[in-house]
């Protein structure tokens, strides 16, 4: 299995609004591929990290890179793992920008939940706090 982290930067048409379908589109296709992951959102940049078989991965990323939502990516790890460190997660969101962005059925989430942070590993961790601070 595969652990792959990356970055992007929001395309100039980019809107919050987005936010919603693109986490409507990967919960439900990810779970369709037993995708995990977690989606930061700083209100600039995405993060994100996943996790699945290396065949499931590639076909995803492909798609991924080509998404006119974002741009700019740039692979930052990918490594073979035994363990999900997002088990259950299809695409959880964090919205990390420091402002609540709306949310039909209030399924967006403001901030790094404490329950998140707790599965980290500590450069994980790390990463994901240094990417928190980028934005402002
Ligand atoms: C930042 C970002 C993260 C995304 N994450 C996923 C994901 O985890 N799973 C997924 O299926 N699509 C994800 N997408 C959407 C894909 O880029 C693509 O639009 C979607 O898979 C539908 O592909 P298709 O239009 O070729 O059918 C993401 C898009 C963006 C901009």
């Amino acid at each position: 299995m595969i652990r792959l982290i990356y970055v992007s930067t929001i395309a100039p048409t980019f809107n919050e609004k987005m936010l919603i379908d693109i986490l409507h589109t990967a919960s439900t296709r990810n779970a369709e591929k037993n995708v995990t992951g977690l989606l930061l959102y700083n209100g600039s940049n995405f993060m994100q990290t996943l996790e699945g078989d290396a065949d499931v991965i590639a076909e995803l990323m492909e798609r991924i890179v080509k998404d006119p939502r974002h741009d700019g990516l740039i692979v930052i790890s990918e490594d073979t793992v035994n363990e999900r460190i997002f088990d259950g997660w299809f695409m959880m969101l964090a919205n990390v920008s420091g402002r609540p962005v709306e949310a039909e059925h209030g399924a967006l989430v403001t901030g790094m939940p404490p329950e998140v942070l707790a599965r980290l590993s500590e450069p994980m961790r790390a990463l994901c706090q240094n990417f928190n601070m980028i934005s402002n």
